[in-house]
Order: structure tokens, then C-alpha cells, then sequence
């Protein structure tokens, strides 16, 4: 995709760093980012943007994408959408596999176009379970149209 050495350093970080604290406890995770009300699998991306930030990382766009990659974010910039796509593209998950090989071999090419179709994935699937949709997700989508 000849990225810049810095944006591809970005989604590498991004990729290493944002399931970090996942398995961390949930009490650990509402004391770093004092959230009581989210959630639990909504607490450790902001929790490890947190400490991401300060240990000294600045990069505004990767502690973004780390920060909304459970739910999204209409703000992002690549860095943010490759790893919203690179989570659920990624080759280990089972489910649809085709679909998502094919999508993941598209990004290269277009990445917004490839970007748009994951957001709508994730979307319908969320609704089809009857999952709570979070106003970061609606924003997403409504600002892809
Ligand atoms: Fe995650």
C-alpha cells in the first residue's frame, strides 16, 4: 500500500497494543478509566489508550484507534479504520471466512470501499442479535453515507 514508515508503524502498535488489557479484571479497568456505567467489553480499549498516554505515547490517532476500536468512530483516520477492519478481517476467526478473505485481499485497493462494507457487517450482525448499538457506531455509518 506504500504507506509512510510512520502510518505503517501506527498500525502495527495499533494491532500489537489494542487488546491489551482485555482479560485485565473489570474492576482494574473501571479504576483506570473511572467509566462505572459502560459496559464491561466496552472498558479496555479506553483503559489501555489511558495508559498508553501516559507512559508517553502522543500519537493522537493511534490512541484514537485504540480507544474506539470495540465500538467505532466517525473521527478516525487510517490508522483507526485499519484496525477496526484488521480486527475483524483478521484470518483466525471462523465465521463467514470466504467473505472476509476476499474483503481482506480488497484492502489494498479500496480501502474506504472495504471499510464501509465491515462498518455495515458489524452493524447487521449487532442488530441481528439485538445487541445495544452505541451512538459512536450510528455516527460511523451515518458519516460514511
Ligand atoms: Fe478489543
Amino acid at each position: 500500500m506504500r504507506l509512510s514508515a510512520d502510518e505503517a508503524n501506527a498500525w502495527i502498535d495499533a494491532g500489537t497494543w489494542h487488546d491489551a488489557l482485555r482479560d485485565a479484571p473489570i474492576s482494574e479497568l473501571r479504576d483506570i478509566t473511572g467509566d462505572r456505567k459502560s459496559p464491561d467489553g466496552l472498558l479496555h480499549g479506553p483503559a489501555v489508550a489511558i495508559r498508553l498516554e501516559a507512559e508517553g505515547e502522543r500519537r493522537k490517532n493511534l490512541l484514537a484507534a485504540i480507544r474506539y476500536h470495540t465500538v467505532g468512530s466517525a473521527k478516525w483516520d487510517q490508522t483507526g479504520r485499519a484496525l477496526y477492519m484488521a480486527d475483524y478481517l483478521e484470518p483466525g476467526r471462523k465465521f463467514l471466512a470466504e467473505d472476509r478473505g476476499f474483503l481482506a485481499s480488497q484492502v489494498p485497493h479500496n480501502f474506504e470501499g472495504v471499510f464501509r462494507q465491515v462498518v455495515r457487517f458489524r452493524l447487521e450482525w449487532s442488530v441481528r442479535e439485538g445487541n445495544h448499538i452505541f451512538p459512536e457506531t450510528v455516527e460511523l455509518w451515518n458519516s460514511l453515507r
